[in-house]
């Protein structure tokens, strides 16, 4: 981490908490985290449970005198209506109250056919309504062995930076090995540190301002027990969560081991 950037851990919770559930665990969340300054926390519910998480967030938040969690998407479609069933656009994900959305997850990519060019479409709709994204990228195991993890998180950068670039808006990129999602396999925080530089450095040289503002999360099997070591490397700005973001318990301590990175002394580089 570094000072300059605001850390921030999302939680994605991908197909679970739907309903009543969800609405549970945001409260609780919410009461776990009110003393948890200097962190940004977001929570990517399923869409059905999208609104009621962000008013509980935002009525739990004036409870306990403290910023609303902030709610995020973990899809969107790039068209802003019409006859696209089954799809949700970036209005209807404002009016439920998001301010987030994930764009290019692995699962996406690898289960339903999303391209580098739609991942670009969706994070350029999302920036156009002033939706962050958060936008994934990594490699699977099989480019990791063939030596060519670095050539392909490069590559789907590439894809989305002029994106990124004209967006002006509030950019974070994840860095998530396909073979760290959910298996308790995590790079080494050197390895991460590794991609995490070159996707920074990719980024400066398109645009040096936006590469010192942007977020990189790293993802990939991140627990309580390695946030710290992960988010201690330079270039890694925080965490997309996964499994350790849907108990309560171990994601306000992945908060706290983020929290406990900011009261180190800055080191000199
Ligand atoms: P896990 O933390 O369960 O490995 O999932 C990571 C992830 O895919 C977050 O988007």
């Amino acid at each position: 981490m570094n000072a300059a950037r605001i850390p921030l851990v999302a939680g994605n919770w991908k197909m679970h908490h739907g309903g009543a559930s969800a609405i549970e665990l945001a409260a609780e969340l919410t009461r776990r985290a009110a003393r948890i300054d200097g962190v940004e926390i977001v929570l990517a519910p399923p869409f059905t449970a999208l609104a009621a998480v962000a008013m509980t967030c935002a009525e739990m938040a004036e409870m306990e005198h403290t910023t609303p969690l902030r709610v995020a998407a973990q899809n969107v479609h790039a068209e802003d209506k019409g006859a696209f069933t089954g799809e949700i656009s970036p209005p209807m994900l404002l009016e439920a109250g998001c301010t987030w959305v994930i764009v290019g997850h692995s699962e996406r990519r690898q289960l339903f056919g999303e391209t580098d060019a739609m991942v670009a479409q969706k994070a350029k709709a999302a920036l156009a309504h002033r939706l962050h994204p958060i936008v994934c990228i990594g490699e699977t195991l099989a480019e990791r062995e063939a030596g060519r993890a670095l050539e392909v998180v490069l590559g789907q950068l590439a894809a989305v930076t002029d994106v990124l670039v004209a967006g002006k808006g509030a950019v974070v990129v994840a860095y998530e090995p396909v073979w760290a999602i959910g298996t308790g396999k995590t790079a080494t925080p050197a390895d991460a540190q590794e991609i995490h530089g070159a996707i920074r450095k990719a980024l400066a040289e398109r645009d040096p301002v936006l590469a010192g503002k942007t977020r990189i999360l790293y993802g990939g099997s991140v627990k309580p027990d390695n946030t710290a070591e992960l988010l201690g490397q330079p270039d890694i700005d925080g965490a997309l969560v996964g499994g350790a973001s849907l108990d309560a318990a171990s994601f306000e301590a992945i908060l706290r081991a983020a929290r406990q990175l900011l009261d180190r002394p800055a080191r000199t580089e």
